[in-house]
């Protein structure tokens, strides 16, 4: 039997695995078992921003495996202190963190602190728990995060979810007022969504929701699992927009590649949580939390800056192709977190018919390609890609 065949017999099938068995990968290129190299766009699901195999975050891993790889959260682990120093000043002072392992974990921190908060701050008539959130937002897999998710393809057959999350659309002011509630105590939202089809929020929607919150007394929670960690240009995406949120939440390229999530929540949100509220006993393992703090390292204010350089350019490249593919209805993103939004609905067959030209890419939402490349790209890189791009867009018939 070849992989294939031993994955389809052995693994579940929650995957459509694209045709390509990985021997290596470095920087922003993988190999296939046959040699073949590509141009990855897509960096692990947005996961490896500072490029694969970087060398400066294999030797940290190495320095850490060398001490110890697991103690549990009953001890302190040196490195994993210092990273929750690094990102919660990052932030905003007397900011605490929560570390467990995936974007999904961090955001079921955020919404169980935001339940208990909301349990200690009262409205006259009691509790509040229910979490404004977003149609096609995503949020993850577990069945609270499912639940804040607004998208119903994600819903078949996992009925009932939670309560308590209601739905408003993104950009629209008056969809969230409409909402609020004496049970609101949240509103929870992707600054820029992902999987629902990089759908990018307005900077003065998204001080409004502060605004909103600030007069409600309710929780602002940014889920920056996707578009934090530089992928905008700034290491936290809310950077952007002049405002700061309650909570943020972080995973995916925060160690590069090793399992890591984030919750750091401000003072007053922080503060809720006492012993015995919640716990992980992988969260913050130290090999990760090395990592992320080599990724720190790495991300600063010059690397971040150029990355922005290379994303405009990547962008114009973008537009450029626009103007000349009739297929094309919109570019849309902020800095490396770009989507083409297609006029059919078939866009998987052109991550396909790329990958075949050497060039990895990703569909999400059935109609929208989407770009997560690593942040090391170069203008040679981008040329490359929109050279593949071009060409299967000029070939492909549906
Ligand atoms: C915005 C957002 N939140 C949460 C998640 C869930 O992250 P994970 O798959 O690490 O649980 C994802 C994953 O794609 C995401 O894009």
């Amino acid at each position: 039997m070849n992989i294939k065949q031993i994955e389809n017999r052995y693994y579940m099938h929650t995957y459509n695995r694209n045709n390509l068995v990985v021997k290596k990968a470095k920087d922003q290129f993988i190999w296939d078992i046959y040699k073949n190299r590509y141009l990855d766009f897509f960096s692990g699901i947005g996961v490896c921003g500072v490029g694969h195999s970087n060398k400066n975050v294999i030797k940290a891993i190495k320095t850490q495996l060398k001490k110890f790889i697991h103690i549990s959260n009953l001890y302190y682990a040196p490195i994993q202190i210092k990273l929750a120093k690094l990102l919660t000043r990052k932030i905003f002072s007397n900011a605490k963190i929560f570390f467990s392992n995936s974007g999904a974990e961090a955001n079921e921190c955020a919404i169980k602190l935001t339940r208990k908060w909301g349990a200690l701050n009262p409205s006259k008539n009691g509790n509040r728990y229910e979490i404004i959130c977003f149609n096609n937002s995503f949020h993850g897999r577990t069945m609270s995060t499912l639940s804040a998710t607004g998208q119903n393809k994600f819903h078949n057959y996992f009925k009932p979810l939670q309560d308590k999350f209601v739905f408003a659309e993104i950009n629209k002011i008056n969809s969230v007022i409409k909402l609020i509630n004496e049970k609101t105590v949240a509103i929870m939202i992707e600054p820029i969504q992902g999987e629902g089809g990089i759908i990018v929020s307005e900077k003065s929607f998204l001080k409004e929701l502060r605004k909103i919150c600030n007069n409600e007394n309710l929780i602002l929670i940014f889920d920056e699992v996707q578009c934090g960690i530089g992928r905008t240009g700034k290491f936290y995406a809310f950077e952007n927009y002049d405002i700061i949120p309650d909570i943020v939440t972080v995973a995916k390229s925060l160690a590069n590649g090793l399992p890591l999530g984030a919750t750091i929540a401000s003072e007053r949100c922080a503060e809720t949580f006492v012993y015995g509220d919640h716990g992980s006993t992988f969260g913050g393992n130290p090999i990760s939390c090395a990592s992320a703090v080599a990724v720190l390292k790495i991300m600063n204010t010059k690397f971040l800056n150029n990355s922005l350089k290379i994303a405009k350019y990547f962008r114009k490249k973008l537009e450029d192709l626009k103007n000349k593919h009739s297929i094309i209805k919109e570019i849309r993103g902020v800095g490396l977190m770009l989507g083409i939004d297609l006029d059919i609905n078939n866009g998987q067959k052109i991550v396909e018919l790329c990958m075949n030209n050497g060039l990895i890419i990703n569909c999400t939402h059935e109609t929208v390609i989407r770009f997560l490349p690593p942040l090391i790209i170069t203008k040679e890189d981008v040329n490359y890609a929109v050279k593949i791009l071009d060409k299967v867009l000029a070939d492909v018939t549906f």
